[in-house]
């Protein structure tokens, strides 16, 4: 049947969206696949109409952020009656929430970052006084670190937890991991070849995600084989915890006292000529089209 990529959306994440469904959409034709791209919300549209009046078997989902990575489309598509690919609707919710994560993690005795998430009555000095400095603020709900900061004093905290609450309700204050930092795509259940990430910047942000040509990626990841299982292993885990199902990525960084720190779940990556997942598959001797491929016969 005809196969709608789903991309765009009116998230934070809109700019990577229509590279990244640039992408697929292209992958897909190469493998002759009747596919077609809506870029939902372009241009103030009504996405509900545009999805009713496109007319299409099945949804090839690549919208990042809030309104199409966090379960809302997903559960569009469930009441359409259109199989899509990737997880589904808690799934999504879940993993569009670093907290909610983090919580079912810990609860799971999976190891993740200490933190906080602080609101009007928190006591600023006391949260600083558990976590430590370095800390790492980010919006609770947001991808690609659109508003996410280190902060190394107590002085800078409270403009760091102002700006993201610019972009969510909900802030979560982590304590500094300083890395490496790793990260680890899943397909089908199966974890791919594990990428080691090096920036000269803080951490790897907006900038060295999508645009510095200063960031290297590794697949000799400096691990043992050993903690490369182990890592495997989290990631395949920590994936399967929230609920995820089809694809998604895994970012990881390791602490030397503590070890590998699951810092959150992606469950709709980007899929850009800069984006990790379709890295690794290519490591993993997965061409482009076979990946979009395999992910598109996973649709639920
Ligand atoms: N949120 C971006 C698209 C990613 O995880 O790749
Ligand atoms: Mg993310």
């Amino acid at each position: 049947g005809r196969v709608a990529v789903l991309y765009g959306g009116s998230s934070a994440e809109r700019s990577i969206s229509l590279k990244s469904g640039a992408e697929v959409l292209k992958g897909l034709q190469r493998a002759n696949v009747d596919a077609f791209g809506i870029d939902l919300c372009a241009e103030g549209a009504d996405p509900l109409q545009q999805l009713q009046d496109a007319g299409f078997d099945r949804a090839f989902l690549i919208l990042h952020g809030r309104g199409g990575e966090d379960g809302t489309m997903q559960g569009v598509l469930e009441i359409m009656g259109k199989p899509f690919t990737g997880s589904g609707v808690m799934a999504s919710a879940l993993g569009m929430d670093k907290v909610k994560c983090k919580q079912i993690w810990s609860a799971a005795g999976l190891p993740t970052p200490m933190y906080a998430v602080p609101d009007e009555k928190t006591d600023l000095q006391q949260m600083a006084d558990q976590l430590g400095f370095p800390m790492i603020v980010k919006p609770a709900h947001e991808g690609s670190s659109i508003g996410m900061s280190k902060v190394d004093s107590a002085g800078a905290l409270e403009q760091a937890i102002g700006e993201a609450r610019q972009f969510d309700r909900a802030v979560l204050v982590e304590s500094w991991v300083s890395g490496p930092e790793f990260t680890i795509a899943v397909l089908n259940g199966r974890a791919l070849p594990v990428i080691r990430l090096e920036t000269p910047h803080d951490f790897y942000d907006f900038d060295a995600k999508y645009q510095a040509n200063d960031t290297q990626y590794h697949f000799d990841s400096g691990l043992t084989e050993g903690q490369q299982t182990e890592l495997k292993q989290l990631a395949e885990q920590a994936f399967d915890m929230v609920g995820c199902s089809g694809w998604g990525r895994v970012d990881v960084m390791l602490d030397q006292q503590r070890g590998f720190q699951l810092l959150e779940v992606n469950t709709l990556p980007g899929m850009t000529d800069h984006s990790l997942v379709p890295m690794a598959a290519r490591e993993a001797g997965i061409s482009f089209e076979e990946l979009v491929v395999t992910i598109l016969r996973g649709s639920l």
